[in-house]
């Protein structure tokens, strides 16, 4: 079977063990999904039990496409330290926030843009009030920086649609992930049928008692798609 577009979000909403949470998980459905998230709330909970990000990166070892996704927003000497440390470790890919400004100064800092996502929509409710009104000129200025990515909920269909003219227009190899599936209300494949590349997906199936059951139940809806 041909990986599912999915990346699996791994946030442990469990208080176990976080890395043998991590290990578990990857161990069970690495051959199934395209790559993994990790986040804030797993490295909080790493350190909480005095593992560190060598820990981590070792059970993540071997997998080709890992989002790290502490959603910088902050200044450019900050954004480029964080980022310099986590790329040490292996990471590859960071999600920034582009409403700061300034993300062509990280590329000038040595940054290189193709370990760049940016997030164009957010799914929560209050991506509208500010985020979504500018979901255009993110997308432009990922085309024009050159970065590998960008994030549009599942839930944004019209959104979607709409980034993948434009980068398609713009001959752009920028790909759209869209989280928002499952317990955010999305269903599965509807951001893939809208035109996204990757749907990030988390308690659906990290929070089901058998994920790598409830990854080949989600294959039917991909292949459907
Ligand atoms: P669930 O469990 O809701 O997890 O499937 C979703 C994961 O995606 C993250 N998330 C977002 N990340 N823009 C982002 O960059 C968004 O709009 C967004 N919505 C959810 C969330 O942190 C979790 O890891």
């Amino acid at each position: 079977m041909h990986r599912l577009p999915v990346i699996l979000a791994l946030d442990p909403f469990t208080s176990g063990d976080p890395l043998e949470w991590v290990g578990g998980i990857v161990d069970e459905t690495r051959d199934l999904v395209s790559g993994y998230k990790i986040g804030l709330l797993l490295a909080l909970r790493l350190l909480e039990k005095g593992y560190s990000l060598r820990d981590l990166a070792g059970k993540l070892s071997g997998v080709e496409l890992v989002v790290v996704d502490f959603k910088l927003a902050d200044i450019p000497d900050i954004v480029a330290s964080v980022i310099d440390i986590l790329g040490g470790h292996g990471y590859g890919k960071f999600i920034v926030h582009p409403f700061t400004g300034g993300l062509r100064e990280l590329v000038e800092r040595g940054v290189d843009p193709g370990d760049l996502i940016l997030v164009a929509s957010m799914s929560h409710r209050g991506s509208t009030e500010f985020i979504d009104k500018h979901w255009r000129d993110f997308v432009e200025l990922a085309l024009d920086i050159g970065v590998w990515g960008v994030v549009i909920g599942a839930n944004k269909p019209g959104i979607i649609a709409g980034a993948r003219r434009l980068i398609d227009e713009r001959g752009g190899g920028v790909k759209i992930l869209s989280p928002g599936v499952g317990a955010q209300g999305a269903e599965p494949s509807t951001a893939i049928k809208s035109g996204g590349d990757y749907e990030i997906i988390g308690r659906m199936v990290t929070g089901s008692s058998n994920p790598r059951g409830k990854l080949l139940e989600l294959a039917e809806a991909y292949q459907g798609g």
